[in-house]
């Protein structure tokens, strides 16, 4: 391994350290998130590699397939290697028809999180993020003490070693602080969807991860012309430097780019490598600015 793949970033109030550009493994399911992947043995490979590469870090979650990625993952690297940080999320259950639906009830989270380590062959999950629905992609206001709160007795029962949040506002982050010690939140965000950066800097200034869903765009990757410009200069692709921008964007910035190739896995680790300078920074916040019009 010879690259830095980012530098560290260490949970807080945990003994977690990961390297920042990590592996998000929901790809790796059929399509719509759904059913066996496309290609099983380089679904294999694609984790495999990200391993002996130095990722040590993978999201994931039983309701991606469902179940189909933990089982991927457990067959790929199980027994893992010791440094190795799997990050899961509760929240949804799957229906027949791939329908995604909200499963917080304290058995259907336990019983998530029982699913979870079954599927994976481990007695205890490192870090689970809550995921709130609130709007598919956005968080919306509302308490969540109630669903933090069962997250915590699964906590005290040993299922959940740490807690996370997902799509959750300034607010809600701040109610379950107040409940349960938080060590990262997901939410979706990347170089032209910039709506979190206040939470961005405030979870920078409280040392908790901030770790973007949709780095690259999701099922539809990002295309910009600023992107391309500032690409073609750096000698990169365009989702390299959105990869490169966010680490540079703030020191507890997680990625979790997902990928089911393993020349995209290849081309997204390299990422960690490329700096970006002030003038393509410059360029690249037109983005943001523009997606606001
Ligand atoms: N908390 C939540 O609600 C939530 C929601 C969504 C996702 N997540 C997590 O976040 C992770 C990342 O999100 P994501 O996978 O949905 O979206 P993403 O990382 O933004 O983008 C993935 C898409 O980009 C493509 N891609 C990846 N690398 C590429 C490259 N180098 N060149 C061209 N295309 C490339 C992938 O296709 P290929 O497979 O062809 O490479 C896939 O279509 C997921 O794996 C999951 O663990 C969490």
């Amino acid at each position: 391994m010879t690259q830095s793949l980012g530098g560290t970033f260490t949970f807080p109030g945990t003994s977690l350290t990961v390297r920042r550009m990590g592996y998000g493994a929901m790809q790796l399911a059929g399509p719509g998130v759904f059913g066996p992947p496309r290609d099983h043995d380089e679904a294999v490979a694609v984790l495999r590699e990200a391993i002996a590469s130095g990722v040590d870090h993978i999201d994931t979650s039983d309701f991606y397939g469902p179940h189909v990625v933990n089982k991927l993952i457990k067959e790929a690297l199980h027994p893992f290697p010791k440094n190795l940080v799997i990050v899961s999320k509760l929240g949804a259950k799957r229906g027949a028809d791939a329908s995604w639906n909200p499963a917080f009830s304290p058995e259907e989270l336990e019983s998530a999180a029982r699913d979870n380590l079954r599927h994976l062959g481990i007695d205890a999950l490192d870090i689970v993020n809550l995921r709130i629905m609130g709007d598919v992609h956005a968080p919306q206001e509302g308490s969540i003490a109630d669903k933090v709160e069962i997250m915590a007795n699964l906590q005290r029962k040993g299922l959940i070693k740490h807690i996370g949040l997902s799509n959750v506002t300034s607010k809600q982050v701040a109610e379950a602080r107040s409940i349960v010690p938080i060590v990262c939140v997901q939410n979706f965000y990347n170089v032209a969807n910039r709506n979190d950066d206040p939470l961005v800097d405030e979870m920078a200034a409280a040392g908790i991860a901030f770790v973007p869903f949709f780095p690259l765009g999701g099922f539809f990757p990002l295309q910009t012309e600023a992107l391309a410009t500032v690409a073609t200069k750096l000698g990169a692709t365009q989702l390299q430097v959105a990869q490169a921008w966010l680490l540079q964007r703030a020191p507890n910035m997680l990625l979790i780019p997902g990928t089911s190739s393993r020349g995209h896995l290849r081309e997204n680790l390299a990422s960690a490598e490329l700096k970006l300078p002030a003038d393509a920074l410059d360029q690249l916040n037109v983005i943001a600015a523009q997606a606001k019009h």
